[in-house]
């Protein structure tokens, strides 16, 4: 039977990822760091069937068709070329956390999608060469196919553009403390976002100093620094954001609950609490504190007017098969 089921963890950046210097392979202008985050995954169970005439896709137990469907079907074809299999292939597709609450599920989807679609088509790849596969769904879905807090280097072509593991889950005790602010908006997706990039005058400048931020922030993780963490966290989140008002059309992500949050937070560091925040391609607004502090600082954050959910993740795992 082609089948196999696979379960990834979504993940937060801390040096964002934004702008390609190859849209189609998804080769990105600048390495980018993340930690996986542990109970926000996607489970997904892959079947290729000599019987199908097309490939399908459920989404919570929803059938999905449209472009939902053709990313999944452009990168099952992938599989296919790969490894020989020429079936169709049924796509079962599970997120345990909310839909619509506006976390990115692109990176968790591409990843569970790369080890199943890859395991059931009988090929087996190596960790390096899953997160290259990932990278074509999506390119943060790299950054969760290896464990833990996780960097994905640019490399110099689809050879050596993935993702490896900086440090385990258990290295640091952070938390993510994601504040959903706006669960019904919807947003430019970060594909086009992407695209759109290099006609900001900032980008040059962000991705030309990204080397620097990426090295500051991977010492803060090894030595587990949080003021150093926190400093360029902020810096590189902001960054983004300002390529991405300046970018023609502009885009702007941030609602009136959003900034709100983001002021609560630079008071309460000001106050003397470890906790930061950084912002993906909408408007939620991901805090970041030592894990001893996420209790406290959730109970706060529910109390922002705006602010519809709080979600609290640790550090995850790597990607990985299921046996049924
Ligand atoms: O993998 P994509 O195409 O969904 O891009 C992710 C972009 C950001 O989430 C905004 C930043 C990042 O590095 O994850």
């Amino acid at each position: 039977m082609l089948t196999a089921t696979a379960i990834a963890h979504a993940n937060i950046a801390f040096i964002k990822y934004w702008g390609n210097r190859d849209e189609t392979l998804r080769l990105p202008s600048n390495n980018s760091i993340s930690m996986n985050l542990a109970n926000l995954d996607t489970r997904t169970r892959v079947t290729f069937n000599p019987n199908l005439k097309a490939d399908t896709l459920t989404l919570n137990q929803i059938p999905q068709a449209g472009s939902g469907l053709e990313r999944v079907s452009d990168f099952l074809a992938r599989v296919r070329a790969l490894s020989g299999v020429p079936h169709f292939a049924a796509v079962h597709s599970e997120n345990n956390f909310p839909m619509g609450a506006g976390i990115a599920s692109s990176a968790s989807a591409f990843a569970a999608l790369s080890l199943a679609a890859s395991a059931a088509a009988g090929l087996t790849l190596n960790e390096r060469e899953l997160s290259r596969l990932a990278r074509t769904g999506s390119g943060s879905a790299c950054r969760s196919i290896p464990a833990g807090f996780v960097e994905w280097q640019q490399g110099t072509g689809d050879s050596d553009s993935y993702a490896l593991s900086i440090a385990p889950p258990d290295y640091w005790h952070l938390a993510d403390c994601v504040a959903i602010t706006c669960k019904a908006h919807k947003t430019t997706g970060s594909t086009e976002g992407h695209a759109l990039a290099s006609t900001s005058p900032l980008q040059q400048v962000r991705v030309s100093a990204a080397p620097q931020r990426v090295e500051q922030c991977r010492s803060a993780i090894l030595n587990r620094d949080f003021a150093a963490f926190a400093e360029v966290v902020e810096l590189d989140s902001n960054l983004m954001h300002a390529v991405m008002m300046t970018s023609t059309p502009p885009l702007l992500y941030w609602q009136a609950p959003t900034l709100n949050v983001m002021h609560a937070v630079r008071r309460w560091r000001e106050e003397g609490t470890p906790v930061c925040y950084t912002i993906d391609a909408g408007p939620n607004v991901h805090v970041l504190t030592p894990q001893r502090y996420a209790q406290e600082i959730e109970g706060r954050l529910r109390q922002l007017s705006g602010v519809e959910d709080v979600l609290v993740a640790a550090p995850g795992g790597a990607a990985q098969i299921l046996q049924e």
